[in-house]
């Protein structure tokens, strides 16, 4: 039988709740239609923010959002956004669909939605195609807290008070659709731009994120370290994180794949990406440790999840797709990955909110349904914040087709400020069910709470018409033996026990 062993008596970091973001860009129809559908619309909103998505959102406890892009922020003119609506200019998205921008959505949208929901916000910067005095603008338009141009303009524009900006993101994807641009000309650029960045509040410094890399590019990560670590005394404030993008493609970046059409080799190959997480962190990281040994800089996975060919029918520039209980298990091996390696990695947000990529909810007119990947990211919910505990896995199997094993379990462990245990656990197989023997060190523990995310079907998925395929479900296949907790997880299943003494 598997054997989880936890030690309670080894905490080794802090899970930050920012790991648990999301991620919303001017694309298709994540941020017009899936959130915003402004102030006369029969869709129930307030302020134009949809009470459907924001009430279901809020139950995720997301810690932070980042906006406006994504590709799309390194062709945002945050100017065009504010003021009346109706005097807005227009604009191409050029990246996404080639259709017309109105810029209704602009920066205090952003901030009412990041106050309805209650979390920290995430701007990303031009850096692209923009200028240091528009990015510098920008700062003192949402920050600054007296008489100034930017200010008095905010002020005219309705808001008297500065928002706070927690993350600032100095570009996006700058190695492609940021500019092309060469790890070192990036990062001089980063070293230049940031600079105008200000912390006009000392009590709420803004947090800067320089553009990592993609997938494993690690010479991106060396390039960007080196040129701005080249004074290391003076370069931590520089930099607060720097970015990973990975997304997992079953089939590749050209093909990418079928959201909901595959088969079980497909399913092993997909999950044995989604564990290829867990090397790229550990190698970029390991480059980040020679220039910040003390890890001061965090990693920042600001764009993570599958990404397939887009559903049939649908416009290919809008990446809508479905998500199935393929994805849950996506989710909860990258977030127990996240949980894993807390110590480097600080932020995370998944691409994206609604109706673009591996979303948590879908939208179609006034319905709304969530995915199984809502459901993991809510289960998931209770390790924001928490320590992350020593545990491991002993006795399990490699399952899958050679080429694409994965182990057969995940997991990750964490105790929260109260003494609550949390353990999440992935079961890959697609065919068989796996007992794990969960061994706490400290004696006995009754069992709290636990949930489990899973339909015996891979394929299966939820609609509009059948919304409720896949949710989330109180778990009971365990046993309490001998002090240890013994749990039967069906296939494709991700399960939450939560223990306390
Ligand atoms: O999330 C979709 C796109 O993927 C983002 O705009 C870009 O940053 C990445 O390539």
């Amino acid at each position: 039988m598997a054997k989880l062993i936890i030690n309670e008596n080894k905490e080794l970091s802090t899970i930050e709740p920012e790991i648990y973001g999301h991620f919303s860009e001017h694309l298709g129809r994540c941020i017009y239609e899936g959130i915003y559908v402004g102030e006369n619309s029969d869709i129930p909103n307030v302020n134009g923010m949809r009470t459907d998505v924001v009430e279901a959102l809020k139950e995720l406890k997301v810690p932070m959002l980042r906006w406006p892009g994504g590709c799309f922020a390194d062709e945002y003119h945050w100017k065009d956004g504010i003021g009346p609506k109706e005097t807005r200019k227009k604009m191409i998205n050029t990246h996404w669909g080639g259709v017309v921008e109105d810029n209704s959505f602009g920066t205090h949208e952003f901030m009412e939605l990041c106050r309805q929901l209650g979390c920290k916000t995430y701007v990303n910067g031009n850096l692209g195609s923009g200028t240091v005095q528009e990015m510098s603008e920008w700062v003192e338009y949402m920050t600054f807290n007296g008489i100034s141009p930017m200010a008095d303009l905010r002020k005219e524009n309705g808001h008297e008070e500065p928002w706070n900006v927690d993350f600032f993101g100095v570009g996006n994807e700058n190695w492609g659709c940021g500019g092309n641009m060469t790890p070192e000309f990036y990062a001089n650029e980063y070293r230049r731009y940031q600079t105008y960045v200000r912390n006009y509040d000392p009590e709420k410094p803004i947090k800067k994120v320089c553009c990592g890399a993609n997938v494993d590019d690690y010479f991106w990560t060396e390039g960007v370290m080196k040129t701005c670590f080249s004074h290391a005394e003076w370069a931590h404030g520089f930099m607060d994180y720097l970015s990973l993008h990975y997304y997992v493609h079953p089939e590749g970046w050209e093909i990418k794949g079928s959201s909901t059409d595959f088969d079980g080799d497909v399913w092993y190959k997909t999950l044995n990406k989604a564990l290829h997480m867990d090397e790229l962190i550990t190698r970029h990281g390991t480059i980040m440790d020679k220039y910040d040994p003390e890890k001061k800089v965090g990693m920042c996975v600001d764009e993570w999840g599958a990404w397939y060919t887009c559903e049939p029918g649908t416009n290919p520039g809008f990446l809508y797709q479905q998500n199935t209980v393929r994805d849950a298990l996506i989710a909860g091996i990258t977030l127990n990955i996240f949980n894993k390696h807390s110590d480097r990695v600080k932020i995370a947000a998944l691409a994206q909110m609604v109706n673009v990529l591996q979303s948590v909810l879908l939208t179609e007119g006034d319905k709304m349904i969530k995915t199984p990947t809502y459901h993991v990211m809510h289960m998931y919910r209770h390790h924001q914040g928490a320590k992350l505990l020593e545990s491991s896995v002993t006795g399990i199997d490699e399952i899958g087709p050679d080429e694409w094993k994965v182990p057969k379990v995940t997991e990750s462990v964490s105790k929260d400020k109260d003494g609550v245990i949390t353990i999440t656990l992935n079961n890959l197989s697609i065919e068989a069910a796996e007992e794990v023997e969960i061994q706490l060190s400290n004696g006995e523990y009754k069992v709290a709470e636990s949930r489990i995310v899973t339909n015996s079907d891979m394929h299966a998925h939820n609609t509009f018409e059948a919304p409720e395929e896949v949710v989330e479900k109180d778990f009971a296949d365990y046993e309490v033996k001998n002090g240890n907790i013994v749990a039967k997880l069906p296939a494709n299943s991700v399960v939450e026990i939560r223990v306390q003494k």
